[in-house]
C-alpha cells in the first residue's frame, strides 16, 4: 500500500517530502508494489526533448498489481460491480479471483489471435465488463490498448485505428444507452471501410439477440474464442518505461494525438492518487460515473481502484433513463461510499428538480467528487446541499489526459473545500502561474497561465508517433515547463481555481474539443467555404459549439443547412461534436496577416456586445456589425 495521508500535517508532510527529494518519495511509494525486478534509477528527465523515465530499469506487470497480488485476502471480493442500463436486469459482478480467470482467459484468446507484446489493440465498446477485463487483458500480454470513445463516429474511429495501427478491434455488437438501441458493430465495419489496413481480427462481444453482419474473414464472436481458453496466463514483463496505452485527445490544432501512458510511473500514480484523493477503505463501494472512453475511466474505473484492491462500480447507463434519478437510485441501491461524476451531469441533474434526490438515502456516501470541467457555483452548492446534505465534502479534482492522474484537488476530510476552487496540488505536483511572457507570477491572490515546473510519474511520456508533436504542444510554450493549456487562480491562501482553456479547446459536457476539429468537420459540407467555431456558456453543457459559417451559395433553406452542417459533423467527428448554433455570415473578423480575431467571434457568440476591444486593426471592421446583427441568442 502507498502511503495514506490522514491528516493536514500528513498532506504538508507529504508534499514538502515529495519536493525536497521526489525520488525517495516516490521510491518509497513504488515499494509497495509487486515487481519483477526493482528499477536501477527513479527518476531521469529534461523537459526539452522533453525526456521523463521513472523507475527506469523496474520490471513488472500491472495486472498482477490489479489482480493477483489481491488473491490471497480479496479472492472472493467484489472486483467489478456493474449496474446494467435497464435497472430491471440483473446486475453482475465480478470478484477479483472472476476477473483474474476471465483477464487471463481473454488474454489467451488475444495470443491465440496473434496479438504481441507492443501490437496495439483498438476498443470500441460500451461500458461492460468484458471492456474493462479486455483492457487488462491487453496489459497482461504486454499489448496497447486504444480504447475509443463508443460515442464517435466511423471516421474518427478509423482515423484513431489508422494512427496506431492497430492490428485487433475489440467491440460489441449493439449497446443499449438509455432508450436508445446502438448499432456499434456497424461502425466498426464502417471503420474498416475506410481502409485500416493493419486489422486483422473483429472481436465481438455479444450484448443482443440482433442479427448482425458478418464478415467470416476477421469476424469472431468473443464467446467463441474466449471461453474455452485456459484462466491462466503468465504476465507479461513489462519495463517500467513500456507502453501502457494510447488514448486519443483533441487539442487546438491538427487530428486529435495519442497520448502515450507507460507502466511503472502511471500505476504508482494512479493508485497513490485514489487511494488519497477517495480515501477509500476497504468494503466501501466506489462508483465513477465516467466513460472508459476518456482518462477518467482507465485511471478512476478501471486501473486507480483495482491497484488498490477496491470494489468499482461500473454503470452502462445514463443519468436520466429511466429518469432523472437514476444515480441517487444506484448510490441508494448499492450503499455507494464514494461518488465521482462531471458538473455537465450535475447541471442537468439540478434542472430536472430536487424531488428526483430529495427522497433518496444518501447516508453511505463519505466522498463525492467532480471531474472535467469548471464547476459552477450554483452546481456546486446543488451538489452539496442536495447530494452531499451538507455532511460530505466535494472534491473538485482537476487533472487532464495528459496527466493520467488527479493534479489538483481537496482531500476529503482533510484539506478545507471552497466552491469552484480545485484547491491544493497532490504530493509530487508542482505548479507555477506565469505570464503570457513566461513570467513566473509570485505570491497569492493572483492569476495566470498553469504550468507544471517537474515530472510527476503519470505525465505522459510522448504522442504515438509523433514526439515532437509532444515537445511542441506541451514544453515549448514556457521551455522547461509542461503547459497545461489552462488559466487559473491563486487565491489568498494558495489555493487554485481553474478558470479554464487558454487555447482553442473547448470543453463541452466535459468532452474536449478542438475548434480547427468541428471546423474542419463543418468544411466538408460542399456548399461551405469557410468556418470558424468558438465555445459559448452553455447552462447544462458548460461550453456549446457555435460556428460561423461562410457559404459559396446563398443558403434558401436555413433549417435544412443547419440539419446538414450537424449531419456532416456528426459524420466525421461523432453527435458530441454537433454545433449549438449556427450563422451564416459574410465573412470573418481578421487581422491584416489574415489571421481571425476570435476574441470578437467569442464576445458575439457569448451574447456580449459590449468591449469589443479594438477592431481598427482588422482588415473587414464593417463585418463586426453584421456579426452581431446576425447573433443567435
Ligand atoms: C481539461 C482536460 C481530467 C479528466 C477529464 C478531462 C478541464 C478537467 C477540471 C476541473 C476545471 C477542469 C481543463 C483540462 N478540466 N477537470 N476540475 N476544473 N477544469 O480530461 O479531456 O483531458 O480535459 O478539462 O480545462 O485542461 P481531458
Amino acid at each position: 500500500m502507498t502511503q495514506q495521508i490522514k491528516s493536514i500535517a500528513d498532506y504538508h508532510k507529504a508534499y514538502q517530502d515529495s519536493v525536497t527529494d521526489p525520488e525517495s518519495f516516490w521510491a518509497k511509494q513504488a515499494e509497495s508494489f509487486t515487481w519483477k525486478q526493482k528499477w536501477d534509477r527513479v527518476l531521469e528527465w529534461n523537459f526539452e526533448e522533453p525526456r521523463v523515465k521513472w523507475f527506469e530499469g523496474g520490471k513488472l506487470n500491472i495486472t498482477e498489481n490489479c489482480i493477483d497480488r489481491h488473491l490471497a485476502d480479496k479472492a472472493d471480493q467484489v472486483a467489478i460491480l456493474w449496474e446494467p442500463n435497464d435497472p430491471n436486469q440483473p446486475n453482475r459482478s465480478l470478484t477479483y479471483q472472476q476477473l483474474h480467470d476471465e483477464v487471463c482467459k481473454t488474454a489467451n484468446a488475444l495470443k491465440a489471435h496473434g496479438v504481441e507484446k507492443g501490437d496495439r489493440v483498438c476498443f470500441y465498446m460500451p461500458m461492460v465488463p468484458e471492456l474493462a477485463i479486455g483492457v487488462l487483458a491487453c496489459a497482461r500480454i504486454g499489448a496497447v490498448h486504444s480504447v475509443v470513445f463508443a460515442g464517435f463516429s466511423a471516421s474518427a474511429l478509423a482515423d484513431r485505428i489508422k494512427d496506431a495501427a492497430c492490428k485487433m478491434v475489440i467491440c460489441s455488437d449493439y449497446n443499449s444507452r438509455g432508450p436508445k438501441f446502438i448499432p456499434v458493430k456497424k461502425v466498426v465495419d464502417d471503420a474498416l471501410a475506410m481502409g485500416c489496413d493493419s486489422v486483422e481480427t473483429v472481436l465481438v462481444h455479444r450484448n443482443s439477440n440482433e442479427p448482425l453482419d458478418w464478415n467470416p474473414a476477421i469476424d469472431r464472436w468473443w464467446h467463441e474464442e474466449v471461453d474455452h481458453q485456459a484462466a491462466v496466463c503468465p504476465a507479461a514483463t513489462m519495463d517500467a518505461e513500456d507502453m501502457l496505452f494510447i488514448l486519443y485527445t483533441s487539442g487546438s490544432t491538427g487530428k486529435p494525438k495519442g497520448v502515450v501512458h507507460t507502466c511503472g510511473g502511471y500505476m504508482v500514480f494512479a493508485e497513490y492518487s485514489f487511494r488519497n484523493v477517495f480515501q477509500y477503505e476497504t468494503g466501501d463501494i466506489y462508483w465513477c460515473t465516467a466513460d472508459i472512453g476518456w482518462i477518467t475511466g482507465h485511471s478512476y474505473i478501471v486501473y486507480g481502484p483495482l491497484l488498490a484492491g477496491a470494489t468499482t462500480l461500473m454503470f452502462e447507463g445514463v443519468p436520466t433513463y429511466p429518469d432523472a434519478s437514476r444515480f441517487w437510485q444506484v448510490c441508494q441501491k448499492h450503499g455507494v461510499a464514494q461518488f465521482y461524476t462531471a458538473p455537465t451531469a450535475i447541471r442537468a441533474l439540478m434542472a430536472f428538480g430536487d424531488q428526483f434526490v430529495d427522497s433518496f438515502d444518501l447516508d453511505t456516501l463519505k466522498v463525492i467528487g467532480s471531474v472535467g470541467e469548471p464547476i459552477n457555483l450554483e452546481a456546486w452548492n446543488w451538489y452539496n446541499e442536495k447530494v452531499g446534505r451538507k455532511r460530505v465534502p466535494i472534491i473538485d479534482t482537476w487533472w487532464q489526459t495528459e496527466t493520467g492522474g488527479m493534479m489538483i484537488t481537496p482531500l476529503p476530510g482533510i484539506t478545507d473545500t471552497k466552491p469552484t476552487y480545485a484547491s491544493y496540488p497532490l504530493p509530487g505536483v508542482q505548479l507555477e502561474l506565469v505570464d503570457n511572457e513566461g513570467r513566473v507570477i509570485e505570491g497569492n491572490d493572483v492569476e495566470g497561465l498553469l504550468c507544471i515546473t517537474f515530472p510527476w510519474p503519470s505525465m505522459l511520456r510522448t504522442t504515438y508517433g509523433d514526439h515532437e508533436r509532444c515537445r511542441q504542444t506541451y514544453f515549448s510554450t514556457f521551455p522547461g515547463k509542461y503547459f497545461t493549456g489552462d488559466g487559473a487562480r491563486r487565491d489568498e491562501e494558495g489555493r487554485y481555481r481553474i478558470i479554464g482553456r487558454v487555447d482553442d479547446v473547448i470543453n463541452v459536457s466535459g468532452h474536449r474539443m478542438g475548434t480547427a476539429e468541428v471546423e474542419n468537420a463543418i468544411n466538408q459540407h460542399e456548399n461551405v467555404v469557410e468556418s470558424a467555431v468558438v465555445g459559448y456558456p452553455h447552462d447544462i453543457k458548460g461550453q456549446g459549439i457555435y460556428a460561423y459559417v461562410i457559404t459559396q451559395h446563398p443558403v434558401a433553406d436555413q433549417d435544412a443547412f443547419i440539419r446538414e452542417i450537424k449531419a456532416v459533423v456528426t459524420q466525421v467527428i461523432g453527435p458530441i461534436a454537433k454545433p449549438d448554433v449556427i450563422q451564416v455570415v459574410s465573412g470573418l473578423p481578421k487581422t491584416r496577416s489574415g489571421k481571425i480575431m476570435r476574441r470578437i467571434l467569442r464576445k458575439v457568440a457569448s451574447g456580449d456586445s459590449s468591449n469589443l476591444g479594438d477592431t481598427s486593426t482588422l482588415l473587414n471592421p464593417e463585418i463586426v456589425d453584421e456579426l452581431l446583427k446576425g447573433a443567435k441568442p
